[in-house]
Parts: C-alpha cells; sequence; structure tokens
C-alpha cells in the first residue's frame, strides 16, 4: 500500500472525556496524524485503520459502574502499541486483573509526582518529580498483573505504570493539558520512541496533499465556493487556486452586515493574494429591508440565513456548469455532528455552516479542511501564502453586525456601531494587542442615556466592548485591557460618534455569560 502523510496515524478513543481534541491536536502538533473514533470502535475497524499507536482517552464515567463504557478488550490484548489517560488507564487496569477503587478524595487539579525510568519518560527522568494536572475520582489501588508503577502522587500510589514488554501504558494524569510539566514530551516519547512514528504531518505536506485529493475529486471540473473573508473560507480558496486555478468561481454576498470597509478589504486581499474569480453581490438594501421591524434575535437570524441562501443560489444561477459546492467545514464540526461523543455510530454528517446550501444545490462537496484544527488551518493558510492580517483575524458571525446590534437593526444603528467597532480595533492594533486578544468588538445597545459633551447635553445611545480570552470559545475570560487604554477608546468613541452618549466595557466570563450579547 501506498504510504501518505496520513498512513501513519494514532487514533484516539474517545470516552467523552473534555480533552480529546487536545490530545489530538497536541499529537498533530508533533508533525503526527491523528483521528479520534468512538469508544466503541471495534478491534476489527481498529485493525482496518492501521494505527502506529492508540490513545484511550480520559471520560466523565467510572470502570466500577454498571453499564459504563467499555473498550473492545481485543484492542488492549493486540500488539498495538496503547497508553490510557486517566478513565483509559483504569480500564486497563481492570482488563489487566488489576484493582480500581473510588478514592476517598477527589483529585482535581495541581499535583506533584514522583516518577521512575519508563520509556515514557525518556529525556526527563532526571527531573524525578513533576506538576501535573489531574481530575479522578477513582483510583488504582492493586497493580495489574505483569505492570510496573512508574510514578505515584500523595493522593494516588499509582499515577503512571506500564507494561513495556506488551507496550501497554497508563497515566492518571493529564499529559494533554499545557498545565502538566513535560506532558508535550511525555506524549512525544510515546508517539516517536514507542510506537515508532515519523514526522510526516506538516503544513507544507499537507497542503500538497489536500491539492492533491482536490485534484484527483473534481478533475477537470469546475468548484463553487462561498466566501466570507474568514480564514476557512480564504484557506479553502487558496487550496482550490493550486489544484483547479481558473476552475474555482467564487461567491461574495455583502450581507450589509459587515464590518468597516469589511467587503473592500476582503476582496483587495483575496483579489490580489489569490487573483479568484469572485461574483460579488452588494445585498444590503435585500437584507435591510427583510430585517426591518424585527427584534427577535432567533427571527433575525433565521430570515438572515434564508436571504444568505436566495442571494447565494441567484448568483449561483448565474454561473454555468458547476459540479461541485466547496465548503470551510473542519475537524471539530465534523466530530461535533458525528456520534463519536456519545459512544454512538460514527456516522459523519456534513456540517451545513452556510446555512443549508448543499440541499438547495444538490451538489457533492469538496471539503478539504475537515480533517484539520483551526490551528492546523491557519498555518496551512501561511504556508499558501495568504496574508497574516487574514489568517489572524477574530472570529465573525455568520449574522454579522445583526447579532451585536441588540433589537431591530437598522442602517443607522450598522454605522454608528461600525464606527466604534472600528475606533476599538483600530487602537488594539495601535497598541500591538489585536493579537493577543481572542476577540474584540463593540456592541449597539438601543438605549440612552445622558451624557455632557462640551456644553452640551446630549441624550444618546450606549456602545458595550468585549474583549475576551480564549482557547476554543466554549469557556472565555474578558480581557484585562488596561484602563487608561479603555479610557481612550471611550474618549474617542464619544467624540467621534455624535450619536453615542457612553461607553462600557462587558468583564462577564462565559460561562455564565456568552461571548456575543445576543
Ligand atoms: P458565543 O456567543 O456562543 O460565541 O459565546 C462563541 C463564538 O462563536 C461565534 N459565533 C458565531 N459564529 N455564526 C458563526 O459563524 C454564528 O451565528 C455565530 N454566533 C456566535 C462568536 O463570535 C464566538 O467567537
Amino acid at each position: 500500500m501506498k504510504k501518505t502523510i496520513d498512513s501513519e496515524k494514532i487514533l484516539i478513543l474517545d470516552f467523552g472525556s473534555q480533552y480529546t481534541q487536545l490530545i489530538a491536536r497536541r499529537i498533530r502538533e508533533q508533525g503526527v496524524y491523528s483521528e479520534i473514533l468512538s469508544c466503541s470502535t471495534s478491534y476489527k475497524n481498529v485493525l482496518k485503520a492501521n494505527p502506529k499507536g492508540i490513545i484511550i482517552s480520559g471520560g466523565p464515567e467510572s470502570v466500577n459502574a454498571k453499564n459504563t463504557l467499555k473498550v473492545d478488550t481485543k484492542i488492549l490484548d493486540s500488539e498495538i502499541p496503547v497508553l490510557g489517560i486517566c478513565y483509559g488507564m483504569q480500564l486497563m487496569a481492570k482488563h489487566f486483573k488489576g484493582s480500581v477503587n473510588l478514592s476517598k478524595k477527589r483529585e482535581f487539579g495541581h499535583a506533584e509526582i514522583k516518577f521512575y525510568k519508563s520509556k515514557l519518560f525518556e529525556n526527563i527522568v532526571r527531573l524525578k518529580k513533576l506538576n501535573v494536572w489531574m481530575s479522578h475520582g477513582d483510583k488504582i489501588t492493586k497493580l495489574p498483573k505483569g505492570f510496573k508503577r512508574t510514578a505515584s502522587s500523595t493522593n494516588s500510589s499509582t499515577a503512571a505504570f506500564e507494561n513495556h514488554s506488551i507496550r501497554k501504558y497508563g497515566l492518571q494524569f493529564h499529559p494533554e493539558v499545557t498545565h502538566t510539566e513535560k506532558g508535550q514530551q511525555i506524549l512525544k516519547n510515546f508517539v516517536k520512541e514507542i510506537c515508532g512514528c515519523e514526522v510526516k504531518w506538516k503544513p507544507k505536506n499537507i497542503a500538497d496533499k489536500l491539492i492533491q485529493d482536490i485534484k484527483n475529486q473534481v478533475g477537470e471540473k469546475k468548484v463553487l465556493l462561498g466566501i466570507s473573508g474568514g480564514v476557512d473560507s480564504s484557506v479553502v480558496a487558496a487550496l482550490l487556486t493550486k489544484a483547479i486555478g481558473k476552475q474555482l468561481e467564487c461567491i461574495f454576498v455583502d450581507n450589509g452586515l459587515l464590518r468597516k470597509d469589511e467587503a473592500k478589504q476582503v476582496l483587495r486581499d483575496l483579489r490580489k493574494a489569490l487573483k479568484l474569480k469572485i461574483h460579488f453581490s452588494d445585498s444590503e438594501t435585500y437584507f435591510l429591508k427583510n430585517l426591518k421591524g424585527k427584534k427577535d434575535p432567533e427571527e433575525k437570524r433565521r430570515i438572515i440565513g434564508k436571504n444568505f441562501i436566495d442571494v447565494f443560489l441567484k448568483e449561483a444561477k448565474k454561473i454555468k456548469n458547476i459540479s461541485f459546492l466547496a465548503q470551510g467545514t473542519i475537524y471539530p464540526d465534523v466530530i461535533e455532528s458525528s456520534g463519536i461523543k456519545n459512544g454512538k455510530a460514527h456516522i459523519i454528517k456534513s456540517h451545513h455552516n452556510v446555512g443549508g446550501l448543499p440541499s438547495y444545490l444538490k451538489l457533492p462537496l469538496v471539503e478539504p479542511l475537515n480533517s484539520l484544527f483551526k490551528d492546523e488551518v491557519r498555518k496551512i493558510g501561511l504556508s499558501l501564502g495568504l496574508p497574516k492580517t487574514l489568517i489572524a483575524r477574530h472570529p465573525f458571525p455568520g449574522p454579522g453586525l445583526a447579532v451585536r446590534i441588540l433589537g431591530e437593526v437598522s442602517k443607522e444603528k450598522l454605522e454608528i456601531l461600525r464606527e466604534a467597532d472600528h475606533i476599538f480595533l483600530d487602537e488594539l492594533y495601535k497598541e500591538n494587542l489585536y493579537n493577543k486578544v481572542s476577540q474584540a468588538f463593540a456592541v449597539f445597545l438601543p438605549i440612552k442615556s445622558v451624557g455632557v459633551v462640551g456644553d452640551t447635553r446630549r441624550y444618546e445611545y450606549v456602545i458595550a466592548l468585549r474583549g475576551v480570552e480564549t482557547v476554543d470559545f466554549m469557556t472565555a475570560k474578558a480581557s484585562k485591557l488596561r484602563h487608561s487604554l479603555l479610557n481612550r477608546i471611550s474618549d474617542r468613541i464619544i467624540n467621534e460618534i455624535p450619536k453615542v452618549s457612553r461607553v462600557v466595557y462587558d468583564i462577564s466570563s462565559k460561562p455564565p455569560a456568552t461571548i456575543e450579547w445576543e
């Protein structure tokens, strides 16, 4: 069989850990392809995937509970190297006739371990102690037969074990989280020293493979792509351009809900970097007419989604002989929409991140990013020559500024919000802070408040500023922007926009708040 950059892979069996995707990303950071499969994957299917090693993730269950999630034990009895993390380690302990019991004290958060000679701890054994991240209620109370203890903590005498002769290893702590010292080295030892994987999963190789895959799939036919100026659709455009050049046709819909000069800038950047053929639809009037009088957030979203499809289909009809629709679906979308999480069948559905277009267009999909994480998409974008400004852009919701204007959307409110947002981001750029904040934007509040500007009383709108720091956008903390900077931004907004009388900074965390206001 011909070797490809993903033929040497590590499989991750997901038992519901909140860190499963992180494990997969950490393995890929080693330059080795990893794939997440359901915990119920059979040994037969594992053999089909032909991995060089397997990681069994943690999970919220107890191995002693009735009807708990189980691994196909043939996997543990096979010659394939296996690393069990937390719940994965406990499954292994039970299978090899050790004991697992409820711990008197739940160990959560930081712990110090002492560790001993082991292939997993190669190159760090001289350190003898490590600060690690634990999260478990059960612990191993009797070592399984043939296994030796390789680490211990105050709370768990067996914080790591192994049977090197059958290449089975267990860690009670989480090497994938950054709070675990040398976690990346431990994973590297498993992947490279124990499983013998070579470094092949690198941005340039990945891009070459994806380009070749597109060529094989598409041949001489034409592909249609909706671009938004976001990272994913821009990287898809870059890959398709390299693969099929002029066979790519793009549609860019300006829904009138974009940020200041955004449409112009996106068109200019993408045309310059990729010489794209872009059909531009200026649909501001159409969207605003249909949003008139609509206050309910869900209804606004529905209208925007439906209008997008209408406009896109109208534009698409003008282009002849399209055979494929390209989409920027990424791997987390695939994982979320598959049955992996709950251990059900591994059925992968496409994630319709442009509002259900595929079902209307009835075209086969080209989804070159569907095995990649966001950080990999960014690296590939850079390796394909896309400008940094485009790759490093903060996320922007599909329904655009409509979710950042509470209540009814109007042209006047959009103009106020655009200006305020522009001033906020401009000041962040000037202070070199844009790339340090995960997401920053302004929100329009449809309430009026009194202010005094010069000698004049002003009774105008309120702008809220939101800056967050987050890794995965599932949880977030408000960015601790300097007061002097916030003061300057507020002064500029109130002085430069007559329709604003007050500026506030949102300090709520997610959860319980969300990142967007609506
Ligand atoms: P929330 O507000 O749920 O947002 O904390 C999490 C992240 O998702 C983005 N977001 C969206 N992205 N379409 C998108 O493409 C949407 O409708 C949408 N709503 C929220 C949000 O900006 C944040 O990064």
